[in-house]
This record gives C-alpha cells, sequence and structure tokens, in this order.
C-alpha cells in the first residue's frame, strides 16, 4: 500500500482486518508525509504491526525531516525496492492528486502493469479556474484561513485553486470527508467569515445550510482570508 497524508485512513481497517485473521494478506505500507508530526495514528498503527506476526508493516517516509527510524525523501520505486519485490506485488494508492502523479510515474519506470495498481477514486474538483464565476483575478492568490476544530484554533495557508478541505489535510486537520465533489455533506463546515467560491453544479448545499452559512470544504475556494468551524478529525 502506498498512502499520503490523510490517504492513510483507508488501510486502518484492512490492517485490523489482517491482525483480526479476516484477510489473510501481507501488506506494507509506505507512508508519505511531511514531517513526523504529521503523521496520523502513529501509536495504533505501531500496535498493529506488533500484532500482526509479521503481515503488516508500515514504512515511514518524511519529505522534510531525516529522523532514526523513518526514510527520508519521497516515495520511490527504489525505496519500494529496498523493502519488497516489487515485480510480485500489487499496489493500491490512497492521498492526494500529487502523490498519485508522482507514484504513477514510479511505477511505470519499473513496468508494472496497470491492471497490478489501484487507486481510491476520489471525485476531486480540479482546474477550478476554469469553472464559470471563478473570479480570474484570484488565480495566483493565496489566503489564511483561521480554523477552528474541537477546542483548537490555527492558522493555515490555501491557495485560491485548491479547496479548503485540501488545504486543511495538507496542514495536517482532516475532518470527515467522502466523496469529495461537494454531494454527500461529510465535510460539512461552518464558514464564519470571508469570501469564497463555489461553483453552482457541485454545490450540494440543503437551502437550509446555504441560508445559515454551512459550507462543503471539498467543494469551497478562498477568495480571501477566510474564518471557518470544521468538525472533530474523522
Ligand atoms: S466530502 Fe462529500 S461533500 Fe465534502
Amino acid at each position: 500500500g502506498i498512502a499520503g497524508g490523510c490517504g492513510i485512513t483507508p488501510f486502518r481497517s484492512i490492517a485490523k482486518s489482517i491482525v483480526e485473521g479476516i484477510l489473510d494478506i501481507d501488506l506494507i505500507l509506505f507512508y508519505g508525509c511531511n514531517k513526523k508530526e504529521d503523521i496520523i495514528f502513529y501509536n495504533e498503527y505501531k500496535e498493529l504491526e506488533k500484532n500482526s506476526d509479521g503481515k503488516f508493516k508500515v514504512v515511514y517516509v518524511l519529505a522534510e525531516e531525516d529522523l532514526e527510524g523513518f526514510e527520508q525523501g519521497f516515495i520511490t520505486s527504489d525505496l519500494i525496492r529496498r523493502y519488497t519485490d516489487i515485480e510480485k506485488k500489487s499496489f493500491f494508492i490512497c492521498g492526494p492528486q500529487g502523490l498519485y502523479n508522482f507514484i504513477d510515474k514510479e511505477l511505470v519506470k519499473e513496468n508494472i502493469e496497470r491492471k497490478f495498481i489501484r487507486k481510491e477514486v476520489f471525485g476531486e474538483i480540479k482546474d477550478i479556474e476554469k469553472y464559470e464565476g471563478f473570479p480570474q483575478d484570484a488565480t495566483e492568490e493565496r489566503f489564511n484561513v483561521k480554523v477552528h476544530i474541537g477546542d483548537d484554533s490555527k492558522t493555515i495557508p490555501a491557495k485560491a485553486t485548491e479547496s479548503l478541505l485540501v488545504a486543511l489535510e495538507r496542514a495536517g486537520l482532516c475532518p470527515p470527508s467522502g466523496c469529495r465533489s461537494g454531494a454527500c455533506g461529510l465535510c460539512r463546515s461552518l464558514l464564519i467569515d470571508g469570501n469564497v467560491y463555489i461553483p453552482k453544479d457541485v454545490d450540494g448545499r440543503r437551502m437550509a445550510d446555504i441560508q445559515f452559512g454551512y459550507i462543503h470544504p471539498c467543494s469551497t475556494f478562498p477568495v480571501s482570508d477566510v474564518e471557518m468551524i470544521v468538525s472533530r478529525e474523522a
């Protein structure tokens, strides 16, 4: 398995099934983060590894830190080879679009057949600047997003061309999410202040939610500094 950021979540149930003997596979999970502090479920995964009888292992790959017990850099095919025989494996990948683009190139280099590569399909909204009504003068802009989550508040950077959900995840905040395309409402959050762009054709909010200022961060793009309340992490 290959995961980046919040893409670790689906592997949790797979690892649990291995430990409980429901699933009889060996899983090596390469998990890429910027820093150690960005790792999600670290202790839980350690415990699962310990109880898996060698069938589940996590290789942590940190892009911005060089620490003992962690790989440093990116999840390259060379790195994967150091842990496993790349030709005889299936790959399941889950994470942000940048990870898919990077891993695709790495696996193509190794002549891995497409049928052995599976990706979690997210309906991520892309090329937002091409949507009707997107303020073109905001395309290159970056804004500050003040986020209230549980008892914490944090200010994070966000690009106008990336959804607020992507900005939250990059900052290590992982509110619940599902469809990632505005439809399911799982990421529903409250916009307290600021201006946002929400493409009409992906706006799945109920009328009452629109009235009271709720947004779906996966389909909402900041066009000014923003303040919002998001649900606790999934
Ligand atoms: S994840 Fe479904 S609406 Fe945001």
